[in-house]
């Protein structure tokens, strides 16, 4: 199902559906599409950025291609956020997939000197740490006013994100890189003790722990040593958006967000968000929501030959000069669908 959300998002979605249909009508399998409401349009229809109207739609249907929720129209009362957080944490999905990547033609735009070959998955651990810690809340007046999140994790929550980051590092014979804090934060210091428990069953895999701080200035300087990164809630947030700058624009990165085995239902999400600085103008870059729908059919539908035509036309097409604003183009974003459409009919 589809909950295309708040400002670009249904402009990214609806791209993101017409590629869809051409590639299943081409392919001639069918696929039943349904549509649902989250964040501020969810507000604005129900009063909740997550109605159980959604949620009874997201049980009934998987995999959920998401846009983006938020936006300054809702500033006061619930919080558009709230739904997407809800979302994630009621499907389950502890791993947030962030692969990032220098496109072919797309060099010009990386802000780095040497940006050939740059490519790496940021491992986000997604239901856990500040995120959903309690207790947490307001309270106090004035000068005395306090603020109180709580950043906690459970060993069991770090083990399974750390071996997913392990499954990955193996398969792809690279190093892992653990981001922690653990020189201040107790959360890191377990998180490093178990990725240390974790290795023991990954002999091959060489492990690199971080220190978050200077892992952000490395990743810019050196980028290529960030294969497979593995890392907590927040940091993982931060840095993904950090590696939308070093590929060029945030309009680039597509995730998914799971749990489990793969061949099970998600949320693919691209790790954008509703940019109400271009909303409603036809300029939204849709590359991030068609990876999140290529994530889809490799995690949850195990197509890999729908996945691959989608993204090989996706790359041919900006290879081919096709590029919306925030790449330095001036396609729309119906005009850069248009010539993914147009390579995946050659
Ligand atoms: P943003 O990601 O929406 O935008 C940051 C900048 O990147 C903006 O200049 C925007 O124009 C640009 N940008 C982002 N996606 C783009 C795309 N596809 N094409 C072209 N340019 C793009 O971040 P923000 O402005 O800090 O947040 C706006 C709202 O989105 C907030 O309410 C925030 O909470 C929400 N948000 C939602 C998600 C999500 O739904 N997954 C993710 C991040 C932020
Ligand atoms: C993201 C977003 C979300 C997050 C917000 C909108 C709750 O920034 O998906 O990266 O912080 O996880
Ligand atoms: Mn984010």
């Amino acid at each position: 199902m589809v909950l295309a959300g708040d400002g670009i998002g249904p402009e990214v979605t609806d791209a993101a559906l017409r590629v869809l249909d051409v590639v299943v009508r081409r392919a001639g399998v069918a696929v039943e599409v349904t549509t649902g409401v989250i964040g501020g349009a969810a507000i604005d229809a129900t009063g909740e950025p997550l109605p159980a109207v959604t949620l009874a739609q997201v049980d009934r249907n998987s995999p959920v291609l998401l846009g983006a929720v938020g936006g300054p129209r809702w500033a006061k009362g619930p919080r558009p956020e709230a739904g997407l957080l809800e979302l994630r944490r009621y499907m389950g999905l502890w791993a947030n997939l962030r692969p990032f990547e220098v496109f072919a033609g797309l060099e010009d735009q990386s802000p780095l000197k040497r940006p050939h070959g740059i490519k790496g998955l940021i491992i986000r651990e997604l239901t856990g740490g500040a995120y959903f810690g309690e207790p947490r809340g307001r309270g106090g007046e004035g000068e005395q006013g306090w603020a109180l999140d709580t950043m906690i994790y459970h060993r069991y929550e770090i083990e399974r994100i750390v071996r997913l980051g392990f499954q990955y590092a193996e398969r792809a014979a690279v190093p892992l890189t653990s981001i922690d804090k653990a020189n201040v934060l107790e959360s890191s210091r377990l998180w490093r003790e178990t990725v240390e428990q974790v290795r023991e069953d990954f002999p091959a895999v060489m492990v690199q722990h971080r220190l978050v701080d200077a892992a952000a200035m490395d990743l810019v300087i050196h980028s290529d040593q960030f294969q497979v990164v593995v890392t907590e809630n927040l940091f993982g947030d931060i840095l993904s958006d950090l590696a939308g700058g070093l590929v060029g624009s945030l309009g680039l990165l597509g995730s998914s967000s799971v749990s489990g085995q793969p061949g099970t239902r998600g949320l693919f999400e691209p790790v954008h968000g509703s940019a109400p600085d271009i909303a409603g103008q036809g300029l939204a870059n849709p590359v991030g929501a068609l990876l999140s729908l290529v994530g889809l059919m490799r995690w949850s539908w195990q197509d890999d030959a729908l996945a691959d035509a989608i993204e090989i036309a996706v790359k041919e097409a900006l290879r081919s000069g096709a590029r919306t604003r925030d790449i330095g183009g001036s396609d729309s974003t119906e005009s850069f669908t248009q010539a993914v459409i147009k390579q995946l009919q050659t």
